[in-house]
C-alpha cells in the first residue's frame, strides 16, 4: 500500500492556508481597460462584444472616473474612425486634431494620473481595415508604413499619451519610434510593443467594434502578424523590440497563447502583458448569456491564469466588473 508522508490535502483544507500558499493573485493593479471611442454622441453598443460599448469622449470620461475610482492603472484608447476619414494614406492617424487625439487631451486634463495607452496601427484609418499602406497588389509595404507609425506615435505622444503600443507587427517599427520619440523630446513616453501578435481568428468582435471587418472583408493579416504554430519567432520579435527601446511587450490573443506568455517572461524578464482579446471576452459572455457558465468566477479564472504564466497585467473587457468583482471579495 502507497504511504502518504505527504498529504498534498492538508494545506488545501481551509481557506487560511489555501491562502498562505497561494503563488499567484489577482488585484486591480493588473488590469488594463480598453475603449472604444466614437465621434458620435452618447454610447453604441457593440452586438458581439455584449457589455462594451462605444463611447463619446464625454462618456468616455465618466468611464475613466469609475476606472480611476477602481484603481485601474490605464486605459487602451481605440478610435472609431467615420468610413470618410478613412484613405489609402491613413493620413487621419496623425492628425492632431484626430478623435483619438482630443481623447488623449481629454483624459488627461481630467484624470492625470491614469495611465492612457494609444493603440498605434493604421487599421482605423485605411479604406482597406489593413494595419499599413498597400501596394497595388494589396502587400502591406512595410518601411513606408513605418514612416506613417512614427508619424502617428508623434501625434498620440504630443497629444499626452503616457504609453505609445505599435500593435501594427511591422519590422523595424520600434526602434523608428523609439528615435523619434526621443528626437522631439518626448523622453519619458513609453513603448508597449505588441511584440508577439499571431494572426488570430479572436480578433473578430474588435473589428466590428471599430467598424473594420466590413472593409477587411475576406482579407488576413497573416504577411505581418504571426502564424499561431510558431513560438521560437516569437521570442525573436521580442527580443529585437527589445534591441530597439521597448519598454514592455505583449503577447496576443491571451488564453490560448499562455505558453509564449511564459516562455517570453522565463526568457526575458522584463514586463509582459497579455491581451485577452475580444473574441475571448466574446466566448465567455455568450456562455455566461446562456447560463452555461459562471461568468464571474470564470472571468476572474481567467485573468488570474494570466498571471500564473507570468503576465504583470492583462487587457481586458472585463476590467471594470472585475475590479469590481475582486473589491467585493
Ligand atoms: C489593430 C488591433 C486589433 C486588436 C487590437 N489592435 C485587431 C487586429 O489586429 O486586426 C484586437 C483586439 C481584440 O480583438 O480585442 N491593430
Amino acid at each position: 500500500m502507497a504511504r502518504l508522508d505527504t498529504r498534498m490535502r492538508r494545506m488545501r483544507r481551509d481557506d487560511f492556508s489555501r491562502r498562505l500558499m497561494r503563488e499567484s493573485t489577482l488585484t486591480a493593479d493588473d488590469l488594463i481597460y480598453p475603449v472604444f471611442v466614437h465621434e458620435a454622441d452618447g454610447r453604441a453598443a457593440v452586438p458581439s462584444m455584449p457589455g462594451v460599448e462605444r463611447l463619446s469622449i464625454d462618456a468616455l470620461l465618466r468611464v475613466a472616473e469609475s476606472a480611476s475610482e477602481l484603481r485601474i492603472p490605464a486605459l487602451a484608447l481605440f478610435p472609431v474612425t467615420a468610413p470618410e476619414a478613412k484613405s489609402l494614406d491613413a493620413i487621419a492617424a496623425w492628425d492632431d486634431d484626430g478623435l483619438c487625439q482630443r481623447a488623449i487631451r481629454a483624459l488627461k486634463s481630467r484624470f492625470p494620473e491614469l495611465g492612457v495607452i494609444t493603440d498605434v496601427a493604421l487599421d482605423p484609418y485605411t479604406s482597406h481595415g489593413q494595419d499599413g499602406i498597400t501596394d497595388d497588389a494589396g502587400y502591406v509595404v512595410n518601411d513606408v508604413t513605418v514612416d506613417a507609425l512614427v508619424q502617428q506615435a508623434l501625434s498620440h505622444a504630443r497629444a499626452g499619451a503616457d504609453v505609445v503600443a505599435p500593435s501594427d507587427m511591422m519590422d523595424g517599427r520600434i526602434a523608428a519610434i523609439r528615435e523619434a520619440l526621443e528626437a522631439d523630446g518626448h523622453v519619458h513616453t513609453r513603448i508597449l510593443s505588441y511584440a508577439a501578435k499571431y494572426a488570430s481568428a479572436f480578433y473578430g468582435p474588435f473589428r466590428d467594434a471599430v467598424g473594420s471587418s466590413g472593409a477587411l472583408g475576406k482579407a488576413d493579416k497573416s504577411t505581418y502578424q504571426m502564424d499561431p504554430g510558431n513560438s521560437d519567432e516569437a521570442m525573436r520579435e521580442i527580443a529585437q523590440d527589445l534591441d530597439q527601446g521597448a519598454d514592455m511587450v505583449m503577447v496576443k490573443p491571451g488564453m490560448p497563447y499562455l505558453d509564449i506568455v511564459r516562455r517570453a517572461k522565463d526568457t526575458f524578464g522584463v514586463p509582459v502583458f497579455a491581451y485577452q482579446v475580444s473574441g475571448e471576452y466574446a466566448m465567455l459572455k455568450a456562455a455566461a448569456a446562456n447560463g452555461w457558465l459562471d461568468e464571474r468566477k470564470c472571468a476572474l479564472e481567467a485573468l488570474l491564469g494570466f498571471k500564473r504564466a507570468g503576465a504583470d497585467g492583462v487587457l481586458t473587457y472585463f476590467a471594470l466588473d472585475a475590479a469590481r468583482w475582486l473589491r467585493e471579495g
